[in-house]
């Protein structure tokens, strides 16, 4: 039996069915000349398919390692990591990109546009990975703008929009694929109230389609409003 193959036979065993990420035992660790970083260690989550969880702690805590490790970003130095009922040690290179750009969306808490593109072209960036007809993408950009409220401005440039439209714009580009997860890193970080309460409000329509998300934030009022909080401290979770 090959590696890949003998986890694969070990996911079979050991998966739940209803849990969509699976850590078990993780450990991060950043090597570089000098130094050595323990972002997270024992870290045991289980994320259930369909579950809105968020992710709250200080900064420097492992949030973010956490989070890049859930969306194939990154990979942990001990311990496993399951994604969509498969060992994360099984895929190749090529099934991991493919992996992220299909099953996962990533939201961050600065937007990424690219600032000389319009918002419908900034949306339709992903599905350029993939096969299928130019109009198709171009229907679907159309559709996740949308489903965030920004039809009316798909022809804009990102510098015509508000920071809580452009947020709503890389939400879009983020499910414009439908992934079934969702990880949003501090998503209404750089937003005021009234704007961090309506990307809120989008989230949780996505999670009522049945999307999986992971939500790290640094306001309680928001993360009361997830069915649970993940509580990380110094790289370990404490709750
Ligand atoms: N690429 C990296 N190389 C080295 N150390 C890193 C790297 N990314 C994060 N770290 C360190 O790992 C720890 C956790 O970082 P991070 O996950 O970004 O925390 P948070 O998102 O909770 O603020 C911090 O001590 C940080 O300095
Ligand atoms: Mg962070």
């Amino acid at each position: 039996m090959t590696y890949s193959e003998a986890a694969t036979a070990t996911t079979a065993v050991t998966e739940p069915r209803d849990a969509i990420i699976r850590l078990a035992g993780v450990e991060k660790v950043y090597r570089t000349d000098k130094i050595e970083t323990l972002a997270l260690t024992s870290i045991n989550l289980d994320v259930r398919r369909g579950e809105f969880i968020s992710v709250m702690g200080p900064s420097g805590c492992g949030k973010s390692t956490l989070l890049n490790l859930m969306g194939l970003l990154d990979s942990p130095t001990q311990g496993s990591l399951h994604v969509c009922g498969r060992a994360i040690r099984a895929y190749g290179d090529r099934d991991l990109a493919r992996m992220r750009n299909e099953q996962i969306g990533f939201i961050f808490q600065v937007f990424h546009l690219i600032n000389d593109l319009s918002i419908l072209d900034n949306v339709e960036i992903p599905l350029l990975y993939r096969s299928g007809a130019g109009r198709g993408r171009r229907q679907a950009a159309r559709e996740a703008l949308a489903r965030v409220g920004l039809a009316s401005r798909m022809h804009h440039y990102p510098s015509q929009l508000s920071g809580g439209q452009q947020q709503r714009a890389a939400i879009a580009r983020a499910i414009v694929g439908r992934p079934r997860i969702l990880l949003a890193d501090e998503p209404t970080g750089n937003l005021d109230s009234q704007m961090g309460s309506e990307i809120m409000e989008i989230l949780e329509a996505f999670h009522a389609d049945g999307t999986t998300i992971v939500m790290v934030t640094h306001e309680a009022r928001l993360a009361e409003r997830t069915e649970r909080i993940v509580r990380l401290f110094d790289g370990r979770q404490v709750s």
